[in-house]
């Protein structure tokens, strides 16, 4: 008997400071996935410097596609589509990206299909064994978004709230810079927190909600601002600075947030599963705090994390994004551009 011919998808995403590509057949199973990170390129300068990125996105582009190609033991001739992140991200790094897809799709004939890179964090899940159960609730929490979405039923995506001001990275990465930590701050904020304690300072946890009407947008920027002010005002006094303290405090205000937020969504809308991407998913208070929550209240809701490594950008989520859209023929034309603002939340 014929076995059923696969779908090989090869995704590109260079809309930050990752360059990467990966080949995933059927949007499920990935042969090969190759990320390069320019972490330590922009660590120097305390953030992404977007020029450099673009320019390292251009240098290393060709080869990560060659190696994605080798390393899963294909030829060009033997993909059937290319997917690309055309944003939201860094106009100079998406094009890298975009040019990159649509002169491959040119040369080679192949149908391009543009992918959302927000909406793509979310197949981080389903690479990774998430159940396909609905409804689910979905909380994207990158460097550049903090998003609670309403997944219905497949392709079916509703948003429930976003940031009004900086994204829960952001918050993350700034609190991180004013403390002279290092970049990118979360991880080493997720560090540092568990040698600090959580309830040394009462910082703002901004609920939004109206009355008794639930607000599903967030807000960091207040909670940033009260840890500047909490560090001047214990300078100008002459105090202790406890670090371990201050960021393990201000990821408790984060994480409380983002925790008491998805569950009232989760109930609100009897989701069957809670799926969490994006960067900040790796954060280890996130997760526990999540999960003791959920098994708390909503004992019966499937809660999935993807691996860390899929949890940051990667482009094997741009391939797996991108079958749905392959199977009903929803192609991008060759002018394709680059969307700096893309949202879901619009
Ligand atoms: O999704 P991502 O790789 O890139 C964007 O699309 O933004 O997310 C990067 C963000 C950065 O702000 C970084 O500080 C944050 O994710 N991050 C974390 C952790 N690991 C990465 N935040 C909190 N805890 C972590 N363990
Ligand atoms: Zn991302």
């Amino acid at each position: 008997m014929q076995q059923k011919k696969q779908t090989l998808i090869l995704g590109i995403e260079t809309s930050c400071d990752e360059t990467a590509a990966a080949v995933v057949a059927d949007g499920s199973h990935t042969l090969s996935s190759i990320i390069s990170s320019q972490v330590e390129l922009h660590a120097r300068f305390g953030g992404v410097v977007p020029e450099i990125a673009s320019r390292q996105h251009l240098l290393l582009i060709n080869s990560l596609i060659d190696d994605a190609l080798t390393q899963a033991g294909l030829k060009f001739s033997d993909l059937h589509a290319i997917a690309v992140s055309h944003g939201p991200g860094l106009v100079g790094a998406l094009l890298i990206g975009v040019a990159t897809a649509k002169a491959l799709a040119y040369a080679l004939n192949l149908p391009l299909v543009a992918v959302n890179h927000l909406e793509a964090h979310l197949y981080a899940n389903y690479l990774s064994g998430a159940p396909r159960e609905y409804p689910a609730v979905i909380l994207i929490v990158s460097g550049g978004h903090t998003e609670l979405l309403l997944l219905k039923a497949p392709g079916e995506l509703t948003p429930l709230g976003c940031t009004l001001d900086d994204a829960a990275g952001e918050a993350y990465d700034k609190v991180a810079r004013v403390l002279d930590l290092g970049y990118p701050g979360g991880p080493l904020i997720d560090k540092l927190a568990r040698e600090g304690n959580p309830a040394a300072i009462d910082f703002p946890r901004a609920w939004l909600n109206n009355g008794l009407e639930t607000s599903y947008n967030f807000s960091f920027s207040g909670l940033k601002t009260a840890v500047i002010n909490h560090l001047y005002h214990a300078r100008r006094r002459g105090e202790d600075i406890n670090i371990p303290d201050i960021v393990a405090s201000f990821q408790e205000a984060l994480v409380d947030v983002l925790v008491e937020k998805t569950v009232t969504a989760a109930a609100a809308y009897s989701a069957k599963t809670v799926l969490i991407a994006g960067g900040v998913a790796a954060n280890s208070r996130l997760r526990a705090h999540l999960s003791d929550r959920l098994q708390k209240d909503l004992p019966a809701v499937k809660l999935h994390f993807p691996p860390l490594e899929l949890c940051t950008d990667n482009a094997a989520m741009i391939a797996a994004a991108a079958y749905p859209h392959f199977c009903a023929g929803n192609f991008a034309r060759l002018d394709l551009n680059a969307r700096p603002n893309l949202n879901l939340c619009s």
